[in-house]
């Protein structure tokens, strides 16, 4: 029965759609547990290159059962115009299906993303302005509408009536917006729940059967770990857990079933959004990082932030996951830099540390302490076997899995499937 959960090592963007996309192969299940259409997971492979905002990264195999899990926020729009996209490009969406335990991202939640946003003023969080936060914070609040509640149309009229009164208090009196008519959200769902019924049912069940049957499952993962509401940079952080244990939550599986937990990481760092992030390079470097790997996020089109690996998070992010191997993706990036910079410790006021502080305004104040490498300068991306890597490459590589203290399963050398360096098997 084995589980392999594909997690962000980093602040998201690691790559986990591509590792998802090749590992789905051989899986009976993929299953996305977190997060809503805040995320872009890109897949590039035979069909052609696609940005997935909530459809699992295993769409793309027929034989692969494909589901949004009970941890996920859905936006019923977003959600059916993704399916239609894929269909329309010859990707095959029967099997896929939606828990019935997904909240719900309202328009209510989208545009308090965007008026909360503003009021925070210089204080923003940077969100996608999904409505993910709202939605997250819905649910705890006990003032969710979920994927089930779609199939039940009368009973969901009276949970959006008691909802909407409620929330258009808060949009006219907080923030002096028009209230959002009943009538017409109310047909909107319904609209989406004529479309989305098919794909919606008790989904947990399914993959314990697929766990009895000693069939593959992976988690995917949505956003990094240090993102993650408890671990992350909080408050800069997304409001849904992206960890491993998140993944069992949101999947509806026991913890005890998770034997492998594959951390996918940049060979560098990246960031959108605010929050500290302490390699950032503000420099040429940084720039010349951003323009080769077009980092600029999937979701929002927003500049990536860029800078060296951080070993120091890597390292804190794998013990709090308990990572049992690490994938690093976008390894030829860096093939033109003459010398590489890891950060291995932080300087923090006076003294020197070498753990990722829980007060972000300690972590503003830290200053990376680097370990410098030789590069390689010469061409990877047509690379898949790990001893034609150039030397510098290797060491490159066993330096980082050293410091996160983790072996390198994987390696991913340019976007498209066959452009990956299996060093060790995962299972
Ligand atoms: P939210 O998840 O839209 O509320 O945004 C909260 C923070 O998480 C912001 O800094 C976003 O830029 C960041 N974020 C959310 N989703 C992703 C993602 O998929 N990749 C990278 N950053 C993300």
């Amino acid at each position: 029965m084995p589980v392999i959960a594909v997690i962000g090592g980093q602040w998201g963007d690691e790559g986990k759609g591509k590792v998802v996309d090749l590992l789905a192969e051989k899986a009976s299940i993929v299953v996305r547990f977190s997060g809503g259409d805040n995320a872009g997971h890109t897949v590039v492979n035979p069909y052609g290159e696609f940005k997935l905002h909530l459809v699992p990264s295993g769409i793309f195999y027929r034989h692969t059962v494909c589901i949004i899990g009970n941890g996920v926020v859905i936006n019923p729009a977003v959600l059916i115009s993704e399916i239609g996209q894929l269909n329309e490009r010859g990707v095959d969406t029967a099997k896929l299906f939606i828990s019935d335990r997904a909240h719900l991202i309202m328009p209510y939640h989208i545009l308090l993303d965007g008026l909360e946003e503003e009021s925070r003023a210089g204080k923003a969080l940077g969100t996608t302005r999904k409505g993910v936060g709202p939605a997250f914070t819905d649910k705890a609040a006990r003032l969710g509408i979920r994927a089930g509640d779609l199939l039940d149309k009368k009973a969901l009229l009276e949970r959006l009536r008691f909802i909407l009164e409620y929330k258009n208090i808060i949009l006219t009196k907080v923030y002096e917006v028009n209230p959002l008519s009943l009538d017409e959200v109310y047909n909107d769902y319904c609209q989406y729940a004529e479309r989305l019924a098919p794909y919606i049912r008790e989904t947990s069940i399914m993959v314990e059967e697929a766990l009895n049957k000693g069939e593959l499952v992976l988690l995917e993962g949505a956003q990094g770990s240090l993102l993650d509401p408890d671990f992350g940079t909080y408050p800069y952080t997304t409001s849904s857990s992206p960890l491993a244990s998140g993944g069992c939550l949101g999947a509806g599986i026991s913890p005890n079933r998770l034997n492998h937990i594959l951390g996918v990481f940049k060979a560098y760092c990246t960031r959108v959004g605010s929050g500290p992030m302490p390699t950032e390079l503000k420099d040429e470097v940084g720039n010349l990082i951003r323009e080769r790997a077009h980092e600029y996020g999937t979701t929002t089109g927003r500049p990536r932030r860029c800078g060296w690996f951080d070993a120091v998070a890597a390292r804190f992010t794998s013990r709090i996951n308990g990572f049992t191997g690490v994938a690093i993706t976008r390894l030829d990036i860096l093939d033109v830099f003459p010398r590489l910079k890891i950060c291995v410790g932080y300087k923090l006021d006076k003294q020197t540390i070498n753990y990722f502080p829980a007060s972000i305004t300690a972590l503003e104040r830290c200053q990376p302490i680097y370990e410098e490498l030789p590069g390689w300068q010469a061409p990877t991306s047509h690379i898949n076997e790990y001893d034609k890597l150039p030397p510098e490459a290797k060491k490159y590589l066993a330096r980082l899995e050293e410091l996160i203290g983790c072996p390198v399963k994987l390696i991913c050398v340019g976007p498209r499937r066959e452009q990956t360096i299996h060093k060790t098997p995962i299972l």
